[in-house]
């Protein structure tokens, strides 16, 4: 029986803090997204802002076996996926969808949201690509409710996606939040209805679909972090953090601003 995760209401408040610190860095950050910048800038310019709001990236020194990420965001472009490292030689190009992916701890708890934004001009293909996937957080999101199983949100994301003929990422997946960045239980971008945990008021969780044009695959690049679609294709990605609160979804990382 797969564990999950229940907060109390002072712990979900802080975790509300957290996300609202989130969301504020996601939303400066996209605002600064435009021809000519750089990623190093954008992830300088995120950092300053977390530093500025008292809180730290979770993403610097992250582990993830014998890796270390190096940047305090991610910051992936076109058919990056997702956890794209900045450089000071990648520039934003008109035409780019950029991914940018803010985890941040505050006070002892972890926000998590990501946002893909358009640089004009794009294809109406790829507007397609980001609007579906922006639009199959929100229905994955409608599926987070008190009893309802962790795989009615799966079900519900993959559904969404392919009736569009895009294909969701495996490799990667959605995740319980709180202390740390990822918890139990994992949150699938596909699967059955009847599989995972079911949702119990006071879980947070961090639902993320990642949505390829082309094929699901991936291929992670030889940096050992940037993961991008094997057939090189646009990707894009969204994510909240939620609370599953007794009234339905709460979404925590909405901007206030
Ligand atoms: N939202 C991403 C995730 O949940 C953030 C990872 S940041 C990393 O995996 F760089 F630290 F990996
Ligand atoms: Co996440």
């Amino acid at each position: 029986m797969p564990s999950v995760i229940v907060r109390d209401r002072k712990e979900i408040d802080k975790i509300r803090q957290a996300c609202r610190v989130a969301a504020d860095v996601l939303d400066y950050m996209a605002r600064q997204v435009r021809v000519g910048i750089t990623t190093y800038e954008l992830d300088q310019m995120a950092s300053k802002r977390i530093d500025a709001l008292g809180a730290e990236s979770a993403c610097l020194n992250y582990r993830s076996g014998q890796k270390v990420f190096p940047c305090h965001t991610c910051i992936s472009i076109n058919e990056e996926i997702v956890h794209g490292v900045a450089s000071i030689r990648r520039t934003i190009q008109a035409g780019d969808i950029v991914s940018l992916d803010v985890v941040v701890r505050y006070n002892g708890f972890i926000g998590d949201n990501a946002r893909t934004v358009v640089v004009d001009p794009v294809s109406v293909e790829t507007a397609f690509l980001v609007q579906a996937t922006r639009e199959a957080l929100h229905h994955g999101i409608s599926f987070a409710r008190v009893g309802n199983r962790v795989g009615q949100i799966s079900h519900a994301i993959q559904r969404f996606v392919e009736s569009r003929n895009l294909s969701v990422v495996r490799n990667f997946v959605g995740h319980g939040v709180g202390k740390e960045m990822h918890e139990e239980p994992q949150i699938p971008n596909f699967g059955k209805k009847t599989s995972g945990p079911k949702l119990r008021e006071g879980m947070t969780l961090a639902i993320e679909p990642m949505v390829n044009m082309g094929s699901h695959e991936v291929e992670i690049l030889p940096d050992g972090w940037t993961a991008v679609t094997r057939d090189r294709q646009m990707s894009a990605h969204f994510e909240h953090t939620i609370h599953v609160s007794r009234n339905g979804p709460e979404i925590l990382t909405l901007c206030k601003n």
